[in-house]
């Protein structure tokens, strides 16, 4: 089959595409014939050996797709082929074929495109475990989001409103702050130009925010510390600024307030069962329009190292897709 293959753990440029071997469904997994697969950035961390799990050299990348079932391996339960399913894979999903645990797959309303349903897994599934059951959000309270713009800041941005909290969406840029506002934010940070923390006490009326969503680290983590309120929740996600911060902890002694950790992916393997309702609430809501996910840009496989550079330069607002095969 066709695939991108990761040679070596190495900047991105050394990805090439070629054959790989197709894989094989084993006990209690799928095989998906691929339509898109999500890009992400924990792929760019993936393949140079820089995120927290490094698969065995050769692979194929690729953390999510959405496709139709080829084969279901034995004991596998309410999977046929042909089904339409989207999938956390982990890895092998820049590729025509990817092999799956049949509990990360999960089956695809017809109302819902499948190009789009490859890039709803991983941004998603984090955001919505990460405010329902990581934050404990709930309705009325305030969710500052931090890169607001980015893949999984934007469905931060989304979910939070649909589930009834004030949003204060911050990021870098008047573009990707007005993709926020589209998706519902109801204030709005310019933190290249604007005091975070000042404009945080001004649209508070000093109380701070009842939620933190960061997906971005480094100095401003620090930031959003402080301008949490008494009992607040700081959902650490991810460093996409490089740079993994310090906590203080006589800041969260002080507030009462909590710093809450998200995997997401380790989580869909150790509770099946809470993240596939997840997933099917998601996909649900996305079936009904009450999600609109923003697609940034698709990319063809060949054309994989430009996806992936257009995730470090910073520039991307929303999801990135990698077609794999036409929707039918
Ligand atoms: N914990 C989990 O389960 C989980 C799941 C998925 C992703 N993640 C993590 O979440 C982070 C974001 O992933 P994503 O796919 O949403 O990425 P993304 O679409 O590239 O968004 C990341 C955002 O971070 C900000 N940023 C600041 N400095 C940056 C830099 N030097 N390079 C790139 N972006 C920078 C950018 O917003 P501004 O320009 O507005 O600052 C950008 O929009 C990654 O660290 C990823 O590993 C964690």
């Amino acid at each position: 089959m066709k695939a991108v293959i990761c040679p070596d753990f190495a900047p991105v440029d050394a990805l090439t595409s070629g054959d790989f071997p197709a894989p094989q469904a084993g006990p209690g997994e799928l095989v998906i014939n691929v339509a898109a697969a999500g890009v992400n950035y924990p792929d760019v961390l993936i393949v140079q050996g820089k995120y927290q799990t490094k698969p065995a050299l050769p692979f194929v990348p690729g953390s999510e797709a959405a496709g139709h079932v080829a084969a279901v391996g034995e004991g596998v339960q309410g999977f046929a082929a042909g089904d339409r399913v989207a999938a956390f894979t982990g890895s092998g999903s820049f590729a025509e074929q990817v092999r799956v645990p049949a509990t990360q797959a999960w089956p695809v309303p017809g109302a819902v495109d499948l190009h789009v349903a490859a890039g709803i897994s991983i941004t998603y599934g984090t955001s919505y475990h990460a405010l329902k059951d990581r934050g404990q959000l709930k309705p009325g309270e305030t969710l500052l989001v931090l890169g607001a713009g980015g893949g999984v800041g934007l469905t931060a941005v989304e979910l939070g409103k649909l589930m009834g909290a004030r949003v204060i969406a911050a990021a870098s840029s008047a573009e990707k702050l007005a993709l926020a506002k589209q998706q519902g934010a109801d204030e709005l940070i310019d933190y290249a130009r604007e005091d975070l923390r000042e404009r945080v006490k001004a649209l508070t009326g000093g109380q701070g925010v009842d939620v933190v969503y960061d997906p971005v680290g480094g100095p401003m983590n620090l930031t959003a510390i402080k301008s949490l309120a008494w009992g607040g929740r700081l959902l650490v996600i991810g460093f996409a600024g490089g740079e993994i911060p310090s906590i203080p902890a006589n800041l969260l002694l002080l507030k009462s307030a909590s710093a809450v950790g998200v995997l997401w992916g380790n989580t869909v393997r150790a509770d099946p069962a809470g993240q596939g309702a997840n997933m099917r609430q998601l996909l649900d809501w996305l079936a009904q329009g009450k999600l609109r996910p923003v697609i940034d840009r698709r990319f063809a496989m060949p054309d994989i190292v430009a996806a992936l550079h257009h995730l470090e330069a910073r520039k991307v607002k929303g999801k990135v897709l990698l077609t794999i095969a036409p929707e039918a």
